[in-house]
C-alpha cells in the first residue's frame, strides 16, 4: 500500500448522525450534528461538536443541556432538512412532523419519533476553533420499547443510518462481535 499524506483533518468515518434537541418544550430547536461521540462510560459522557454561529449553540449554553436523538433512517430527508435550515427562522418541528415530548430529567424536549433519546446534562465545553465540544452527562436513556434486546436498542431492527463525507449511508452488516478474535477456536470437526 502506499500512501498519500494529504492536508489535515478530522478525517475519522463513519460517524453516527443524530438530531440534537435544545431550548425549551414550547419552542423548541433541532439542529443536525454527525460530530458526535461517547466520550466515557462511568460517568456516562457523549460529546457533539458544534459551531458557535447556530442558533443550536445558545440555547443548549442557556438550558445547560440538550437530547441526542438517533433517527431512523427512513427519516434521512428530515435529518438533512435539520441540518439545511436554522432555528432562527424555521420551526424544524413543525417542518418535520416530529414531536416534541418532555424529558424525563433535562428541560430539552425530546423528539418523540426517534427511537432513542440521550438526555444529557451540559459538563463542559472546551473551545477548540471553528466547532466546540459540548460535554454532556447522561442523565437518562429512552429506548422505543418495540426495539429493545436485553436493555439496548436492537441494531438489526432498527433502520440506522451513518454518515461519511458527505453522505448517509445505511449501517451495514455485522461482521464480528466484541472479543470474538481472542475467543478459543471450536474444535474442528474430523
Ligand atoms: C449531515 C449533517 C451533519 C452536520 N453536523 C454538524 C455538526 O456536527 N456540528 C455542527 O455544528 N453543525 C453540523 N451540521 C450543520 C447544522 O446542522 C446546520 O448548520 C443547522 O442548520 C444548524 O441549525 P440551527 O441554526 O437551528 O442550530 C450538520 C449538517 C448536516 C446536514
Amino acid at each position: 500500500m502506499k500512501k498519500k499524506d494529504v492536508t489535515p483533518y478530522p478525517a475519522l468515518f463513519p460517524n453516527p448522525v443524530s438530531l440534537v434537541t435544545c431550548g425549551p418544550l414550547e419552542h423548541p430547536n433541532i439542529i443536525t450534528i454527525a460530530w458526535a461521540a461517547t466520550a466515557c462510560r462511568e460517568p456516562p459522557m457523549v460529546s457533539i461538536a458544534v459551531t458557535p454561529s447556530r442558533h443550536s449553540y445558545n440555547l443548549i449554553l442557556e438550558s445547560g443541556d440538550f437530547v441526542v436523538n438517533i433517527p431512523f433512517a427512513r427519516d434521512v430527508f428530515k435529518v438533512d432538512l435539520c441540518g439545511n435550515l436554522s432555528g432562527e427562522t424555521v420551526d424544524k418541528f413543525a417542518q418535520c412532523g416530529y414531536t416534541p415530548e418532555p424529558s424525563l430529567r433535562v428541560t430539552s424536549p425530546r423528539i418523540g419519533e426517534c427511537p432513542v433519546s440521550i438526555e444529557c446534562y451540559l459538563e463542559q465545553t472546551v473551545h477548540l476553533g471553528t466547532h466546540d465540544l459540548f460535554i454532556g452527562h447522561v442523565a437518562n436513556v429512552a429506548i422505543d420499547e418495540s426495539l429493545l434486546l436485553n436493555g439496548k436498542p436492537d441494531l438489526s431492527r432498527m433502520d440506522t443510518l451513518a454518515y461519511a463525507q458527505g453522505t448517509y449511508y445505511l449501517l451495514g452488516e455485522a461482521v464480528g462481535t466484541h472479543g470474538f478474535s481472542v475467543k478459543e477456536k471450536e474444535e474442528e470437526p474430523l
